[in-house]
Protein backbone atom coordinates (compact mmCIF):
# COMPACT_ATOMS: atom_id res chain seq x y z
CA UNK A 1 0.00 0.00 0.00
CA UNK A 2 1.17 3.49 -1.04
CA UNK A 3 1.41 4.39 2.75
CA UNK A 4 4.15 2.32 3.74
CA UNK A 5 6.48 4.74 2.25
CA UNK A 6 5.77 6.56 5.64
CA UNK A 7 7.52 5.93 8.55
CA UNK A 8 6.03 5.02 12.34
CA UNK A 9 6.77 9.05 13.30
CA UNK A 10 4.77 10.24 10.53
CA UNK A 11 1.57 8.38 10.54
CA UNK A 12 1.93 8.11 13.88
CA UNK A 13 0.45 9.59 17.28
CA UNK A 14 2.83 10.47 19.94
CA UNK A 15 1.74 10.22 24.02
CA UNK A 16 3.84 12.46 26.20
CA UNK A 17 3.69 10.83 29.88
CA UNK A 18 5.37 12.72 32.82
CA UNK A 19 6.84 10.08 34.67
CA UNK A 20 6.03 11.42 38.01
CA UNK A 21 2.56 11.51 37.52
CA UNK A 22 1.60 8.61 36.04
CA UNK A 23 1.69 5.63 37.95
CA UNK A 24 3.03 4.46 41.24
CA UNK A 25 4.08 1.56 41.58
CA UNK A 26 5.58 1.26 45.06
CA UNK A 27 3.30 3.48 47.26
CA UNK A 28 5.94 6.41 47.62
CA UNK A 29 3.56 8.82 45.91
CA UNK A 30 5.81 9.17 42.99
CA UNK A 31 5.35 7.31 39.59
CA UNK A 32 7.69 4.90 38.01
CA UNK A 33 8.87 3.14 35.47
CA UNK A 34 6.90 0.02 36.85
CA UNK A 35 3.67 1.52 37.21
CA UNK A 36 4.16 2.71 33.37
CA UNK A 37 4.66 -0.70 32.65
CA UNK A 38 1.27 -1.72 33.94
CA UNK A 39 -0.44 0.94 32.01
CA UNK A 40 0.66 0.03 28.39
CA UNK A 41 -2.30 -2.11 27.74
CA UNK A 42 -3.88 1.27 28.56
CA UNK A 43 -1.77 3.27 26.00
CA UNK A 44 -2.43 0.07 22.96
CA UNK A 45 -6.22 0.15 23.77
CA UNK A 46 -6.33 3.85 23.47
CA UNK A 47 -4.09 3.14 19.90
CA UNK A 48 -1.53 5.56 20.26
CA UNK A 49 2.33 4.38 18.07
CA UNK A 50 4.59 5.83 21.12
CA UNK A 51 5.54 7.16 23.98
CA UNK A 52 7.85 10.07 25.02
CA UNK A 53 9.06 9.65 28.42
CA UNK A 54 10.05 13.36 30.48
CA UNK A 55 13.32 12.87 32.19
CA UNK A 56 14.15 10.15 34.25
CA UNK A 57 17.45 9.77 35.28
CA UNK A 58 19.56 10.64 38.37
CA UNK A 59 18.62 14.05 38.88
CA UNK A 60 18.62 16.78 42.46
CA UNK A 61 15.15 17.39 41.56
CA UNK A 62 15.76 20.95 41.32
CA UNK A 63 13.65 20.97 37.88
CA UNK A 64 11.96 17.74 38.40
CA UNK A 65 14.57 15.83 35.86
CA UNK A 66 15.58 18.77 33.49
CA UNK A 67 18.53 18.87 35.87
CA UNK A 68 20.72 15.78 35.10
CA UNK A 69 23.29 13.95 37.23
CA UNK A 70 23.94 11.39 35.18
CA UNK A 71 22.87 11.33 31.67
CA UNK A 72 22.82 7.02 31.20
CA UNK A 73 21.45 5.74 34.63
CA UNK A 74 17.90 5.88 35.79
CA UNK A 75 16.45 7.85 39.15
CA UNK A 76 15.92 5.10 41.76
CA UNK A 77 12.46 6.82 42.38
CA UNK A 78 11.79 5.94 39.00
CA UNK A 79 13.33 2.50 39.47
CA UNK A 80 16.95 0.95 37.77
CA UNK A 81 18.12 0.01 34.37
CA UNK A 82 16.51 -3.39 34.57
CA UNK A 83 12.94 -1.74 35.01
CA UNK A 84 14.06 0.41 31.91
CA UNK A 85 15.34 -2.26 29.88
CA UNK A 86 12.04 -4.29 30.68
CA UNK A 87 9.65 -1.13 29.84
CA UNK A 88 11.77 -0.71 26.50
CA UNK A 89 10.83 -4.22 25.72
CA UNK A 90 6.80 -4.04 26.90
CA UNK A 91 6.50 -1.10 24.78
CA UNK A 92 8.18 -2.64 21.65
CA UNK A 93 6.08 -6.03 22.22
CA UNK A 94 3.10 -4.18 21.70
CA UNK A 95 4.06 -2.82 18.83
CA UNK A 96 4.78 0.89 20.13
CA UNK A 97 8.01 3.00 20.23
CA UNK A 98 10.06 4.36 23.18
CA UNK A 99 11.21 8.29 22.95
CA UNK A 100 13.28 9.55 25.65
CA UNK A 101 13.87 13.37 26.48
CA UNK A 102 17.59 14.16 26.01
CA UNK A 103 18.98 17.55 27.50
CA UNK A 104 21.78 18.82 26.25
CA UNK A 105 21.67 22.58 26.88
CA UNK A 106 22.47 22.24 30.68
CA UNK A 107 23.54 19.49 33.44
CA UNK A 108 22.53 19.40 37.26
CA UNK A 109 25.32 21.72 39.20
CA UNK A 110 25.71 18.03 40.78
CA UNK A 111 26.75 16.31 37.57
CA UNK A 112 30.39 15.09 37.70
CA UNK A 113 31.09 17.14 34.77
CA UNK A 114 30.17 21.00 36.26
CA UNK A 115 31.98 19.41 39.51
CA UNK A 116 34.87 19.33 37.74
CA UNK A 117 34.18 22.50 35.96
CA UNK A 118 34.03 24.29 38.89
CA UNK A 119 36.49 23.07 40.83
CA UNK A 120 39.17 25.60 39.72
CA UNK A 121 39.77 27.73 36.69
CA UNK A 122 42.67 25.76 34.73
CA UNK A 123 40.51 22.14 35.55
CA UNK A 124 40.26 20.19 32.13
CA UNK A 125 36.40 20.75 31.84
CA UNK A 126 36.41 24.43 32.89
CA UNK A 127 35.78 25.14 29.33
CA UNK A 128 32.89 22.62 29.21
CA UNK A 129 30.67 25.43 30.83
CA UNK A 130 30.58 29.05 30.40
CA UNK A 131 32.53 30.66 32.47
CA UNK A 132 33.19 34.71 32.77
CA UNK A 133 34.67 37.30 34.62
CA UNK A 134 32.66 39.64 36.16
CA UNK A 135 32.51 43.44 34.54
CA UNK A 136 34.82 45.59 36.30
CA UNK A 137 32.39 47.01 38.54
CA UNK A 138 31.56 43.62 39.73
CA UNK A 139 28.46 42.99 37.99
CA UNK A 140 27.63 40.08 35.27
CA UNK A 141 29.30 39.87 32.11
CA UNK A 142 26.00 40.82 30.18
CA UNK A 143 22.59 41.24 30.69
CA UNK A 144 20.77 38.15 29.76
CA UNK A 145 17.73 36.65 32.21
CA UNK A 146 17.23 33.12 33.53
CA UNK A 147 13.92 31.78 32.33
CA UNK A 148 13.15 31.14 35.96
CA UNK A 149 13.78 34.34 36.82
CA UNK A 150 16.11 37.07 37.71
CA UNK A 151 19.98 36.96 36.15
CA UNK A 152 21.27 34.07 33.86
CA UNK A 153 24.35 34.85 35.44
CA UNK A 154 25.78 33.28 38.58
CA UNK A 155 28.57 33.93 40.69
CA UNK A 156 31.45 31.70 41.99
CA UNK A 157 32.95 32.67 44.94
CA UNK A 158 35.72 29.96 44.94
CA UNK A 159 36.89 30.74 41.34
CA UNK A 160 36.00 34.26 41.07
CA UNK A 161 34.00 34.24 37.84
CA UNK A 162 30.32 33.82 36.61
CA UNK A 163 28.64 30.86 35.09
CA UNK A 164 25.59 31.10 32.50
CA UNK A 165 22.84 29.45 33.55
CA UNK A 166 19.72 29.86 31.19
CA UNK A 167 17.27 28.41 33.63
CA UNK A 168 17.82 27.44 37.65
CA UNK A 169 21.51 28.42 39.07
CA UNK A 170 21.42 24.73 39.45
CA UNK A 171 21.30 23.51 35.57
CA UNK A 172 24.30 25.33 34.37
CA UNK A 173 24.49 25.62 30.28
CA UNK A 174 27.08 23.48 28.61
CA UNK A 175 29.34 25.14 26.25
CA UNK A 176 28.72 23.38 23.29
CA UNK A 177 31.31 25.28 21.34
CA UNK A 178 33.42 22.76 22.72
CA UNK A 179 33.98 19.37 20.58
CA UNK A 180 34.24 17.45 24.20
CA UNK A 181 31.20 18.14 25.70
CA UNK A 182 30.06 17.50 21.77
CA UNK A 183 31.61 14.25 22.02
CA UNK A 184 30.31 13.18 25.51
CA UNK A 185 26.76 14.42 24.85
CA UNK A 186 26.41 12.26 21.36
CA UNK A 187 28.20 9.15 23.44
CA UNK A 188 25.01 9.11 25.00
CA UNK A 189 22.96 9.02 22.61
CA UNK A 190 24.63 6.27 21.36
CA UNK A 191 24.58 4.57 24.87
CA UNK A 192 20.28 5.05 24.99
CA UNK A 193 20.09 4.25 21.07
CA UNK A 194 22.31 1.03 21.12
CA UNK A 195 19.88 -0.08 24.06
CA UNK A 196 16.83 0.47 21.20
CA UNK A 197 15.39 3.36 21.95
CA UNK A 198 13.29 4.78 19.20
CA UNK A 199 14.40 8.38 19.55
CA UNK A 200 14.68 11.74 21.11
CA UNK A 201 12.87 14.27 22.13
CA UNK A 202 15.36 16.99 22.54
CA UNK A 203 14.99 19.93 24.99
CA UNK A 204 15.69 23.65 24.40
CA UNK A 205 17.31 23.07 20.79
CA UNK A 206 17.23 26.61 20.05
CA UNK A 207 18.88 27.71 23.19
CA UNK A 208 21.95 25.31 22.47
CA UNK A 209 24.40 27.64 21.06
CA UNK A 210 25.20 31.26 22.43
CA UNK A 211 26.47 34.62 21.03
CA UNK A 212 30.21 33.90 20.45
CA UNK A 213 30.91 37.30 22.03
CA UNK A 214 27.83 37.00 24.85
CA UNK A 215 26.63 40.29 23.37
CA UNK A 216 23.63 41.96 25.14
CA UNK A 217 20.04 41.13 24.30
CA UNK A 218 18.05 44.18 23.39
CA UNK A 219 14.93 45.27 25.31
CA UNK A 220 11.37 43.96 24.35
CA UNK A 221 9.35 46.68 23.50
CA UNK A 222 6.21 45.08 24.28
CA UNK A 223 6.98 43.55 27.74
CA UNK A 224 4.03 43.38 29.90
CA UNK A 225 3.85 43.61 33.36
CA UNK A 226 2.38 40.15 33.84
CA UNK A 227 4.62 38.29 32.03
CA UNK A 228 7.69 36.82 33.21
CA UNK A 229 10.65 38.51 33.78
CA UNK A 230 12.31 36.88 30.79
CA UNK A 231 10.29 38.52 28.41
CA UNK A 232 11.86 41.98 29.34
CA UNK A 233 14.87 40.93 26.80
CA UNK A 234 14.62 39.44 23.76
CA UNK A 235 17.11 37.03 23.33
CA UNK A 236 18.51 37.54 19.97
CA UNK A 237 21.89 36.49 21.16
CA UNK A 238 21.50 33.97 23.86
CA UNK A 239 19.17 31.41 21.79
CA UNK A 240 18.80 30.57 18.05
CA UNK A 241 22.14 31.22 16.44
CA UNK A 242 23.18 30.04 13.10
CA UNK A 243 25.70 27.81 14.41
CA UNK A 244 23.36 25.60 16.10
CA UNK A 245 22.20 24.16 13.07
CA UNK A 246 25.94 22.13 12.35
CA UNK A 247 24.61 20.65 16.09
CA UNK A 248 21.28 19.40 15.07
CA UNK A 249 22.79 18.23 11.57
CA UNK A 250 25.38 15.57 13.78
CA UNK A 251 22.42 14.69 16.20
CA UNK A 252 20.48 13.53 13.05
CA UNK A 253 23.66 11.82 12.05
CA UNK A 254 24.07 9.88 14.59
CA UNK A 255 20.00 9.60 14.95
CA UNK A 256 20.08 8.25 10.82
CA UNK A 257 23.00 5.39 11.53
CA UNK A 258 20.44 3.80 13.63
CA UNK A 259 17.04 2.15 12.08
CA UNK A 260 14.07 4.48 11.88
CA UNK A 261 14.68 6.66 15.07
CA UNK A 262 13.29 9.97 15.49
CA UNK A 263 14.79 13.17 16.68
CA UNK A 264 12.24 15.56 17.98
CA UNK A 265 13.00 19.44 18.82
CA UNK A 266 12.04 21.20 21.57
CA UNK A 267 11.65 24.94 20.01
CA UNK A 268 9.88 27.66 20.98
CA UNK A 269 9.72 30.09 18.00
CA UNK A 270 7.79 32.09 15.22
CA UNK A 271 6.82 30.08 12.23
CA UNK A 272 9.61 31.64 10.16
CA UNK A 273 12.32 30.71 12.72
CA UNK A 274 11.03 27.06 13.68
CA UNK A 275 11.17 26.01 10.15
CA UNK A 276 14.41 26.30 9.70
CA UNK A 277 15.38 23.65 12.52
CA UNK A 278 14.12 20.96 9.44
CA UNK A 279 17.91 22.11 8.03
CA UNK A 280 18.96 22.55 4.58
CA UNK A 281 18.14 19.36 2.68
CA UNK A 282 15.89 18.43 5.69
CA UNK A 283 19.32 17.44 7.16
CA UNK A 284 18.03 18.94 10.81
CA UNK A 285 14.87 17.40 13.29
CA UNK A 286 12.49 15.28 11.28
CA UNK A 287 9.81 16.87 13.99
CA UNK A 288 10.55 20.40 15.07
CA UNK A 289 7.73 20.91 17.47
CA UNK A 290 5.01 22.96 16.86
CA UNK A 291 3.83 24.80 19.67
CA UNK A 292 0.87 26.96 17.68
CA UNK A 293 -1.82 25.33 19.18
CA UNK A 294 -0.89 26.16 22.49
CA UNK A 295 0.15 29.70 21.79
CA UNK A 296 -2.86 30.55 19.82
CA UNK A 297 -6.14 32.87 20.37
CA UNK A 298 -8.81 30.20 19.77
CA UNK A 299 -11.11 31.39 16.76
CA UNK A 300 -10.92 30.36 13.86
CA UNK A 301 -9.47 33.32 12.18
CA UNK A 302 -6.44 33.14 14.34
CA UNK A 303 -6.18 29.16 13.95
CA UNK A 304 -6.56 29.10 9.61
CA UNK A 305 -3.87 31.73 9.53
CA UNK A 306 -1.60 30.14 11.11
CA UNK A 307 -2.38 26.31 10.34
CA UNK A 308 -1.91 27.96 6.58
CA UNK A 309 1.03 30.37 7.63
CA UNK A 310 2.94 26.87 8.71
CA UNK A 311 1.82 24.87 6.00
CA UNK A 312 3.24 27.12 3.37
CA UNK A 313 6.39 27.86 5.20
CA UNK A 314 7.50 23.70 5.60
CA UNK A 315 10.25 23.54 3.55
CA UNK A 316 9.61 20.34 0.92
CA UNK A 317 10.01 17.37 2.72
CA UNK A 318 9.35 18.74 5.79
CA UNK A 319 7.08 16.60 7.69
CA UNK A 320 4.79 18.77 10.02
CA UNK A 321 3.71 18.18 13.53
CA UNK A 322 0.76 19.22 16.06
CA UNK A 323 1.15 19.20 19.69
CA UNK A 324 -1.63 20.57 22.38
CA UNK A 325 -0.03 20.05 25.27
CA UNK A 326 2.68 19.52 27.69
CA UNK A 327 3.99 19.37 31.45
CA UNK A 328 4.82 22.93 30.63
CA UNK A 329 1.76 24.44 29.37
CA UNK A 330 -1.63 24.89 30.87
CA UNK A 331 -3.63 22.26 29.65
CA UNK A 332 -5.83 22.00 27.11
CA UNK A 333 -9.18 21.86 28.51
CA UNK A 334 -8.23 25.02 30.52
CA UNK A 335 -7.14 26.81 27.71
CA UNK A 336 -9.92 26.29 25.93
CA UNK A 337 -12.78 25.44 28.08
CA UNK A 338 -14.50 21.42 28.10
CA UNK A 339 -17.08 22.62 25.64
CA UNK A 340 -14.14 23.41 23.01
CA UNK A 341 -11.89 20.66 24.18
CA UNK A 342 -13.16 18.04 21.89
CA UNK A 343 -13.09 20.37 18.68
CA UNK A 344 -9.30 21.10 19.87
CA UNK A 345 -8.99 17.37 19.99
CA UNK A 346 -10.37 17.00 16.58
CA UNK A 347 -7.93 19.62 14.83
CA UNK A 348 -5.40 18.09 16.51
CA UNK A 349 -5.90 14.50 15.07
CA UNK A 350 -7.24 15.23 11.32
CA UNK A 351 -4.50 18.31 10.50
CA UNK A 352 -1.64 17.12 8.97
CA UNK A 353 1.29 15.77 10.70
CA UNK A 354 1.98 13.93 13.32
CA UNK A 355 -0.14 14.89 16.57
CA UNK A 356 1.29 14.72 19.75
CA UNK A 357 -0.67 14.45 22.96
CA UNK A 358 -0.46 15.25 26.75
CA UNK A 359 -1.23 12.58 28.82
CA UNK A 360 -5.13 12.85 30.64
CA UNK A 361 -6.25 15.40 28.01
CA UNK A 362 -8.03 12.06 27.11
CA UNK A 363 -9.84 12.35 29.61
CA UNK A 364 -10.62 16.47 29.61
CA UNK A 365 -8.32 16.78 32.60
CA UNK A 366 -8.19 20.38 33.77
CA UNK A 367 -5.54 22.12 35.74
CA UNK A 368 -5.64 21.68 39.47
CA UNK A 369 -5.17 24.91 41.47
CA UNK A 370 -2.64 24.09 43.95
CA UNK A 371 -2.77 26.08 47.34
CA UNK A 372 0.80 28.25 47.18
CA UNK A 373 1.89 26.69 50.31
CA UNK A 374 1.70 23.28 48.12
CA UNK A 375 3.49 24.77 44.56
CA UNK A 376 6.51 22.63 43.91
CA UNK A 377 7.64 23.98 40.43
CA UNK A 378 10.39 26.37 40.50
CA UNK A 379 9.01 28.84 37.62
CA UNK A 380 6.13 29.45 40.06
CA UNK A 381 8.21 29.67 43.54
CA UNK A 382 10.86 32.75 41.87
CA UNK A 383 7.91 34.43 40.86
CA UNK A 384 5.28 33.90 42.89
CA UNK A 385 3.10 36.98 41.73
CA UNK A 386 3.12 35.96 38.13
CA UNK A 387 0.92 32.96 38.27
CA UNK A 388 3.69 30.93 35.99
CA UNK A 389 3.66 27.82 38.53
CA UNK A 390 3.28 24.84 36.10
CA UNK A 391 2.31 22.08 38.12
CA UNK A 392 -1.68 22.70 37.79
CA UNK A 393 -0.75 20.63 34.44
CA UNK A 394 1.42 18.12 36.05
CA UNK A 395 -1.19 16.30 38.27
CA UNK A 396 -1.48 12.77 38.75
CA UNK A 397 -3.47 10.83 35.85
CA UNK A 398 -7.38 9.86 36.86
CA UNK A 399 -7.56 5.95 36.85
CA UNK A 400 -10.59 5.33 38.89
CA UNK A 401 -12.38 6.67 41.57
CA UNK A 402 -10.60 4.60 44.28
CA UNK A 403 -8.63 6.85 46.80
CA UNK A 404 -5.61 8.91 44.97
CA UNK A 405 -7.19 7.91 41.73
CA UNK A 406 -5.66 4.73 41.45
CA UNK A 407 -2.36 6.78 40.94
CA UNK A 408 -0.70 5.79 44.46
CA UNK A 409 -1.78 3.52 47.56
CA UNK A 410 0.27 6.45 49.68
CA UNK A 411 0.42 10.39 49.45
CA UNK A 412 0.44 11.69 46.10
CA UNK A 413 3.62 13.86 45.36
CA UNK A 414 1.06 16.53 44.43
CA UNK A 415 -2.37 16.88 44.77
CA UNK A 416 -5.22 15.36 42.95
CA UNK A 417 -8.07 16.92 40.85
CA UNK A 418 -11.43 17.25 43.83
CA UNK A 419 -13.28 15.89 40.78
CA UNK A 420 -11.10 12.82 39.68
CA UNK A 421 -13.92 9.90 41.06
CA UNK A 422 -15.82 11.27 38.47
CA UNK A 423 -13.04 12.19 35.47
CA UNK A 424 -10.93 8.96 35.06
CA UNK A 425 -10.34 6.25 33.13
CA UNK A 426 -12.59 3.86 34.59
CA UNK A 427 -15.63 6.06 34.29
CA UNK A 428 -14.94 7.23 31.07
CA UNK A 429 -14.32 3.94 29.52
CA UNK A 430 -18.30 3.03 30.27
CA UNK A 431 -19.76 6.24 29.11
CA UNK A 432 -20.23 6.43 25.61
CA UNK A 433 -20.36 10.60 25.80
CA UNK A 434 -17.20 10.64 27.43
CA UNK A 435 -13.81 12.61 26.30
CA UNK A 436 -11.90 9.15 26.81
CA UNK A 437 -14.24 6.98 24.44
CA UNK A 438 -14.46 10.37 22.00
CA UNK A 439 -10.61 10.36 21.71
CA UNK A 440 -10.35 6.88 20.95
CA UNK A 441 -12.85 7.01 18.22
CA UNK A 442 -10.73 9.95 16.88
CA UNK A 443 -7.76 8.18 17.38
CA UNK A 444 -8.86 4.91 15.39
CA UNK A 445 -10.13 7.18 12.92
CA UNK A 446 -6.98 8.19 11.49
CA UNK A 447 -4.99 5.42 11.91
CA UNK A 448 -7.65 3.39 9.82
CA UNK A 449 -7.75 6.20 7.05
CA UNK A 450 -4.52 6.79 4.85
CA UNK A 451 -6.10 10.21 4.41
CA UNK A 452 -5.91 11.54 7.37
CA UNK A 453 -2.49 10.16 8.87
CA UNK A 454 -0.79 10.81 5.66
CA UNK A 455 -3.11 12.96 3.37
CA UNK A 456 -2.78 16.48 1.72
CA UNK A 457 -4.04 19.46 3.39
CA UNK A 458 -6.69 20.95 1.47
CA UNK A 459 -8.24 24.39 3.29
CA UNK A 460 -11.71 25.34 2.24
CA UNK A 461 -12.98 28.85 2.57
CA UNK A 462 -15.62 28.93 5.60
CA UNK A 463 -16.60 31.94 7.24
CA UNK A 464 -15.51 32.47 10.90
CA UNK A 465 -16.64 31.13 13.68
CA UNK A 466 -16.29 27.73 11.26
CA UNK A 467 -13.02 26.33 10.44
CA UNK A 468 -12.90 23.68 7.00
CA UNK A 469 -10.41 21.52 5.33
CA UNK A 470 -10.00 18.18 3.52
CA UNK A 471 -7.45 15.87 3.75
CA UNK A 472 -7.13 14.06 0.87
CA UNK A 473 -5.16 10.66 -0.42
CA UNK A 474 -5.59 9.22 -4.09
CA UNK A 475 -9.06 9.35 -4.06
CA UNK A 476 -10.16 9.39 -0.47
CA UNK A 477 -11.55 12.80 0.57
CA UNK A 478 -12.35 14.07 4.23
CA UNK A 479 -13.79 17.06 4.98
CA UNK A 480 -13.38 18.29 8.18
CA UNK A 481 -15.49 21.42 9.67
CA UNK A 482 -15.64 22.94 13.48
CA UNK A 483 -17.34 25.41 15.25
CA UNK A 484 -15.16 27.42 16.95
CA UNK A 485 -17.84 29.03 19.21
CA UNK A 486 -20.61 28.04 21.22
CA UNK A 487 -23.60 29.03 19.02
CA UNK A 488 -25.16 27.06 16.07
CA UNK A 489 -23.88 27.65 12.76
CA UNK A 490 -24.24 26.94 9.16
CA UNK A 491 -21.59 25.79 6.88
CA UNK A 492 -22.16 27.38 3.69
CA UNK A 493 -19.77 25.83 1.22
CA UNK A 494 -19.08 28.83 -1.95
CA UNK A 495 -17.70 27.50 -4.71
CA UNK A 496 -18.38 23.44 -4.19
CA UNK A 497 -21.44 20.61 -3.25
CA UNK A 498 -19.54 19.17 -0.68
CA UNK A 499 -21.65 15.20 -0.06
CA UNK A 500 -21.27 12.54 2.40
CA UNK A 501 -21.34 10.88 5.47
CA UNK A 502 -20.67 11.99 8.62
CA UNK A 503 -18.53 9.26 10.21
CA UNK A 504 -17.39 11.08 13.78
CA UNK A 505 -19.01 14.18 15.34
CA UNK A 506 -18.02 15.84 18.87
CA UNK A 507 -22.14 14.70 19.03
CA UNK A 508 -22.37 10.88 18.58
CA UNK A 509 -26.07 11.43 17.32
CA UNK A 510 -24.74 12.81 14.27
CA UNK A 511 -22.91 10.14 13.32
CA UNK A 512 -23.71 8.25 9.82
CA UNK A 513 -25.79 11.16 8.84
CA UNK A 514 -25.79 12.03 5.00
CA UNK A 515 -24.93 15.55 4.32
CA UNK A 516 -24.84 17.62 1.38
CA UNK A 517 -24.78 21.81 0.70
CA UNK A 518 -25.29 23.54 3.23
CA UNK A 519 -24.43 21.80 7.18
CA UNK A 520 -25.75 22.74 9.87
CA UNK A 521 -23.72 22.36 12.88
CA UNK A 522 -24.78 22.98 16.90
CA UNK A 523 -22.67 24.86 18.96
CA UNK A 524 -18.96 23.67 20.11
CA UNK A 525 -19.42 21.05 17.76
CA UNK A 526 -16.67 19.26 14.95
CA UNK A 527 -17.57 17.08 12.72
CA UNK A 528 -15.41 14.67 9.73
CA UNK A 529 -17.20 13.82 6.52
CA UNK A 530 -16.09 11.09 4.38
CA UNK A 531 -16.84 12.60 1.11
CA UNK A 532 -18.11 10.63 -1.99
C1 LIG B 1 11.98 22.64 28.78
C2 LIG B 1 11.28 21.61 29.62
O1 LIG B 1 10.14 21.16 28.94
C3 LIG B 1 10.98 22.26 30.94
O2 LIG B 1 10.14 21.47 31.73
C4 LIG B 1 12.28 22.55 31.63
O3 LIG B 1 12.02 23.24 32.83
C5 LIG B 1 13.19 23.40 30.75
N1 LIG B 1 13.23 22.96 29.39
C6 LIG B 1 14.59 23.36 31.26
O4 LIG B 1 15.14 22.10 30.99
Amino acid sequence: MAQDKYLWWQKGIIYQIYPRSFQDSNGDGVGDLKGIITRLDYLKWLGVNAVWISPIYPSPMADFGYDISDYCGIHTLFGNMADFDQLLTEVHSRDMKLILDLVPNHTSDQHPWFLESRSSKDNPKRDWYIWRDAKEDGSEPNNWLSVFGGSGWEWDEKTQQYYYHAFLKEQPDLNWRNPEVQKAMFDVMHFWLDKGVDGFRVDVMWHMVKDDQLRDNPPNPNYKQHESTYEQLIPAFSTDQPEVHDLVEKMRDITNSYEERVLIGEIYLPIHRLVTYYGHNNNGAHLPFNFMLINIDWDAEHIKSKVDEYEGALPEGGWPNWVIGNHDQPRITSRVGTSQAKVAGMLLLTLRGTPTMYYGDELGMRDVPIPPDEVQDPQGLNMPDKDLSRDPARTPMQWDDSENAGFTSGKPWLRIADSYRKRNVKVQQEDEESMLLYYRKLITLRQKEPALHVGDYVPVQAKPPLLAYIRQHENKRILIVLNLSHKPCVFRPQYQNYKGTIVLSTAPERENRKVEGNISLSGDEGIVVALE
